[in-house]
């Protein structure tokens, strides 16, 4: 039997998990599976428990390895484009992020629109499409001038070593002269896209001294205080070294095929910078599949996070974060999410899926899986259900040079969504 010969059913995809294990579909039922009906306004939903995905089951990509806030793990988008699309179907992501769905998708063959109001979304996700030989990179490296008197408009020292300060600001200064004169490629987006990611991190690889993960920058006060208690001062970085090294790093499962299939998609692809409720750059019916992940409730402190690489880009961080949504009640949140569904309704083909995730809030304490169901299903389409992802993980936890061994629990709540039918 195959799964795509009749209409998709999670209750079939359960009921067929043999054939599913055997296609290495759905290779890690260990006796977690737990279903259960969920009643929303009245009516009854299934709801399916399980380690679907892991990170063992199938290891992602090494091209997916740039840290963003939020993102999930390509493991989920491809349990869902593997399921319900086919080589050719277009799938898109409202709230790209990092462009984990996107990049997933376009690895599989799929067609891509990718869209967040965030513009460090497409500089981050939209060059991993078009992946240079390592030699490209550098010899292009190689022709940028290095200014070692360059300063930055603003104090970096308790990042920086002076050096390194010197090299970041005249990357950014080629950067921004090749995009003003029109002679920005691909190679100028890629560069762009590591440097961006290296800016701040916590080991030599990053171009600054020790500190936060890339996608949490701190303020210069809050530096100036973590380098004191660490009795550290910033030591210098080579930047096109590391831009090189974090090169290879992302490459390393990336063979001829797969640069050829991601240029191919890439070519075609559609990345916008829009507001999710506002999409009209995507014509009426005709994405297969949506997988995305919204804006959570929690608030999030988007210039705090990302000054330094708004700065490194030329992005004013205020502008953005006036338009992001930020909201604080999750009646506010559905009130945005409604009209996401009207769009995602829209722009959807008959027969298209949404998967939408919406992890874990405050603790599990506020399940909006559960909110979602009504604003999927007003909008125009049938929910499927719940598919609930729990995986328990091990993370090593290093806070301040201390390791500790956390155990917890990783859990991704998707709602599933199925347009029938025609127009609405
Ligand atoms: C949870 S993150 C998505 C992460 C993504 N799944 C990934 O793997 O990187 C939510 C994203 O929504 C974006 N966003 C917030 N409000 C938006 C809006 N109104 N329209 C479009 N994007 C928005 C944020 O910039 C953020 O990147």
């Amino acid at each position: 039997m195959n799964i795509r010969e009749e209409k998709f059913s999670i209750q079939k995809y359960l009921e067929n998990f043999r054939f599913l294990e055997e296609n290495d579909l759905f290779s890690n039922d260990n006796g977690k599976t737990k279903n259960d009906r969920i009643e929303v306004q009245g009516r009854e939903y299934p709801r399916f428990t399980n380690e679907y995905w892991t990170s063992r089951q199938r290891q992602a990509n090494s091209i997916h390895e740039i840290a963003y806030r939020a993102c999930f793990k390509p493991q989920l988008p491809r349990f869902f484009i593997e399921l319900v699309t086919e080589e050719e179907d277009v799938v898109y992501d409202p709230f790209c992020g990092r462009g984990t769905t996107a990049i997933e998708a376009a690895l599989l063959g799929r067609n891509i629109i990718a869209n967040d109001i965030n513009p460090l979304s497409k500089i981050l996700a939209y060059p991993r499409l078009f992946i240079p030989t390592i030699s490209e990179l550098e010899r292009r490296l190689s022709n940028i001038l290095l200014n070692e008197n360059a300063k930055a408009d603003m104090d970096l020292s308790m990042f920086y070593h002076p050096r390194t300060e010197a090299e970041i600001v005249s990357l950014k200064n080629y950067l921004q002269e090749r995009k003003e004169s029109g002679k920005e490629d691909k190679l100028d987006l890629w560069i762009r896209m590591v440097a961006t990611n290296r800016l701040t991190g916590h080991s030599s690889g990053f171009f600054s001294v020790y500190t936060l993960p890339p996608n949490q920058a701190t303020s210069p006060e809050r530096q100036r205080k973590i380098n004191k208690k660490r009795k550290q001062k910033p030591e210098y970085r080579d930047t096109k070294k590391n831009i090189l090294r974090k090169s290879l790093d992302l490459t390393t499962d990336i063979t001829e095929s797969p640069r050829q299939q991601l240029r191919k998609i890439g070519s075609k692809a559609k990345f916008l910078t829009a507001d999710a409720r506002h999409t009209k750059e995507i014509p009426d019916e005709t994405v297969q599949l949506t997988v995305t992940s919204p804006p959570f409730l929690d608030v999030v402190q988007y210039v705090d996070d990302n000054w330094l690489r708004c700065w490194f880009n030329g992005i004013d961080p205020e502008e953005v974060e006036k338009k992001i949504t930020i909201v604080k009640t999750v009646s506010e949140w559905c009130d945005v999410m409604a009209d996401v569904f009207k769009e995602l309704y829209r722009i959807t083909k008959p027969g298209g899926w949404v998967a939408f995730e919406v992890g874990e809030v405050r603790d599990g304490k506020v399940k909006l899986d559960e909110y979602v169901i009504p604003l999927g299903t007003e909008a125009g389409f049938e929910c499927e259900g719940v598919l609930i992802n729990q995986q328990e993980f091990t993370k090593t936890a290093n806070i301040w040079g201390i390791k500790n061994n956390e155990r917890g629990t990783n859990t991704n709540r998707v709602v599933i969504f199925n347009r029938v039918g025609g127009k609405k």
